[in-house]
This record gives C-alpha cells, sequence and structure tokens, in this order.
C-alpha cells in the first residue's frame, strides 16, 4: 500500500421538491465511511463492502465505476482498493449510490493531490449513477462533492453551481424500510409537461434559490412545491399526505419527496422545530406498522469529509 484515507461520504436529498435533477443539499450526520488505498499494482478493485449486499466487481459497482472514469481523464497507471462500510440503504432516497461514486472519486483525487476540480469530480461521479439508475443524474452526487446546496444549471455542457446555505435550516428525513428503486421511480413519471405547470416549477427554483442567497426563510418555504413530480410519485409512498400534513403543521418550511423516495424530507429553521418535526413524523408514521429511521441533521456546508484515523 502507498497511502490510504478513511473518509465520510454523506447522504443528500435531492430534488427539493421544485429543482427534479437540479437542486440538491448534503447531509451532515447521515453517510456512510470508505477506506481508500493507492497501491502498487494498477487497477481498481473493490476489497471490502459492509452493512449492504452490493457487487463486488469494479465495472458492476458504482464506486469501481467512477473511479475507472477519474482514472480513464487521469491517464497514468494507478492502483486503487476501495473498502465502503455502506450506513445508507440502496433504494432509500437519500443518495445512496451518490455517496459511493462522489466519495470515491473525492479520496483518489485527494490521494493524487488534487489533479480535478470538484466540476470535474461531479462528472465522473455521475457515471456511477447512469450505473445505478440508468440516468447520469448529478443532484446527488453534486452536494456530497461540493457540499450546501447545490444547482445543476445544465447538464449540457455540465454546469454545477454551489448556492449558499443559511445557518439555520435543519433537515428532517423519514426513511421507511421499503425499497423504492430510481429506475422504477423515474418511470412513473410523464415525459411532458404542461405549460402551466412548468411555469409554476421554474418559478419555485428561482424563488427557493432566491430566499437561499438572502436567507429569507419564508421565501424558501413557499417555494418548497412540486406540482409536476410529487403528484405522480407520491402514491408509492406510504402515509405521505399524512406526513407532509402534520409536517407542516408543525412549523416546517416545507416538504416532499426526498430524491426518488421512498424518504421524505421536512426542511426547517432552527434544530428545535426540526425536532418537533421529527415527533409529529413520528407519530404518524408508527401507526402503520412500518420500520423506518428518522434523521435529524444540519446541512453540511462542506461535502465530502476525511475521516482521521
Ligand atoms: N433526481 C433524481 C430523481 C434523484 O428524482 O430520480 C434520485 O435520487
Amino acid at each position: 500500500m502507498i497511502k490510504s484515507i478513511k473518509i465520510f461520504a454523506p447522504a443528500t436529498v435531492a430534488n427539493l421538491s421544485c429543482g427534479f435533477d437540479v437542486l440538491g443539499c448534503c447531509l451532515d450526520n447521515v453517510g456512510d465511511e470508505m477506506n481508500i488505498s493507492l497501491v502498487s499494482e494498477p487497477g481498481v478493485k473493490i476489497t471490502k463492502i459492509e452493512g449492504a449486499d452490493l457487487p463486488l466487481e469494479t465495472h458492476k459497482n458504482v464506486a469501481g465505476v467512477a473511479v475507472e472514469a477519474l482514472l480513464k481523464a487521469y491517464d497514468k497507471m494507478v492502483g486503487v482498493h476501495i473498502e465502503i462500510y455502506k450506513k445508507i440503504k440502496a433504494g432509500s432516497g437519500i443518495g445512496s449510490s451518490a455517496a459511493s461514486s462522489a466519495g470515491a472519486v473525492w479520496a483518489v483525487n485527494h490521494l493524487l493531490d488534487e489533479p480535478f476540480t470538484p466540476h470535474d469530480l461531479v462528472s465522473f461521479a455521475m457515471e456511477g449513477e447512469k450505473l445505478a439508475s440508468g440516468n447520469a443524474h448529478a443532484d446527488n452526487v453534486a452536494p456530497a462533492l461540493l457540499g450546501g446546496f447545490t444547482l445543476v444549471r445544465s447538464y449540457d455542457p455540465l454546469d454545477v453551481i454551489k448556492l449558499h446555505s443559511p445557518k439555520d435550516l435543519v433537515m428532517t428525513v423519514i426513511h421507511p424500510q421499503i425499497e423504492v428503486k430510481t429506475s422504477d421511480s423515474r418511470s412513473v413519471i410523464k415525459q411532458n409537461v404542461a405549460l402551466k405547470k412548468a411555469i409554476q416549477q421554474w418559478g419555485n427554483v428561482g424563488g427557493l434559490v432566491a430566499g437561499l442567497f438572502t436567507e429569507n426563510y419564508d421565501l424558501i418555504g413557499r417555494s418548497l412545491e412540486d406540482v409536476i413530480i410529487e403528484p405522480l410519485r407520491s402514491i408509492l409512498i406510504p402515509e405521505f399526505k399524512a406526513v407532509k400534513e402534520i409536517a407542516m403543521a408543525k412549523g416546517a418550511l416545507g416538504c416532499g419527496i426526498s430524491g426518488s423516495g421512498p424518504s421524505i424530507f421536512a426542511l426547517s429553521k432552527g434544530t428545535e422545530t426540526a425536532k418537533i418535526v421529527s415527533e409529529a413524523i413520528r407519530s404518524v408514521y408508527i401507526k402503520t406498522g412500518l420500520d423506518f429511521d428518522i434523521h435529524v441533521s444540519p446541512i453540511n456546508n462542506q461535502g465530502i469529509k476525511l475521516i482521521n484515523p
């Protein structure tokens, strides 16, 4: 082994209601751990996966595919070993595949003394997302790599913008323990959008971005509305309507589907409100008999982090 690091690869909430495939944010206390090493024998190997039943073959593993994309661009013989300790469940809607892809490319770039920019890393990590869901969306890998809130202004050419992250925003996320594959959840979406709905949606995207930069919490709340995707996808999520109603009644700024679901997010101003919202959501979900996890997390403005040995 030449050198090795341990990292925290965070969970992320994509879409943020109005921003399907373009908006996302990074959580602080929910995520995977990974050990990434440079080794003398060239090639990429997934040497260990704990906490999930995922393929060890490099070309079938999102982290493996993402690192191979990076090394192709690096164009020098490099050996990489990857150990993944999954804490984010696959199909949870909080960026499980993104944490692995983004974490792996961030760590290899760090070990190689940073030949690539964070934006380059987004494009390598998107290869992992393509393998996971058949679609190279960047709204989970971008916030994992850049931290805070991010906007994918354009996919072609890729143009990712880091937004301002007001310090009082706190996420509550409930993860019902049912798996909803991103590919299945994407298949229920219609390919065409009525102009009237599109107008509402892009108004909200602009409102949310403006609200983040001006720290206008009311505007953030008003803009967390999804008139296009949520009505179609929410039927896949047990008690979505009841969770949203109670979260809003308890003071959340907004509530919606986290990524492709089944997780549901509620964004609040302040930890106290986020905890009240969390307890209220728990009281709804406990009645379903389903297993679930609830996380309350500040926004992580840094993204992937080194864990000191
Ligand atoms: N934007 C993607 C989707 C995110 O909603 O399908 C997947 O986590």
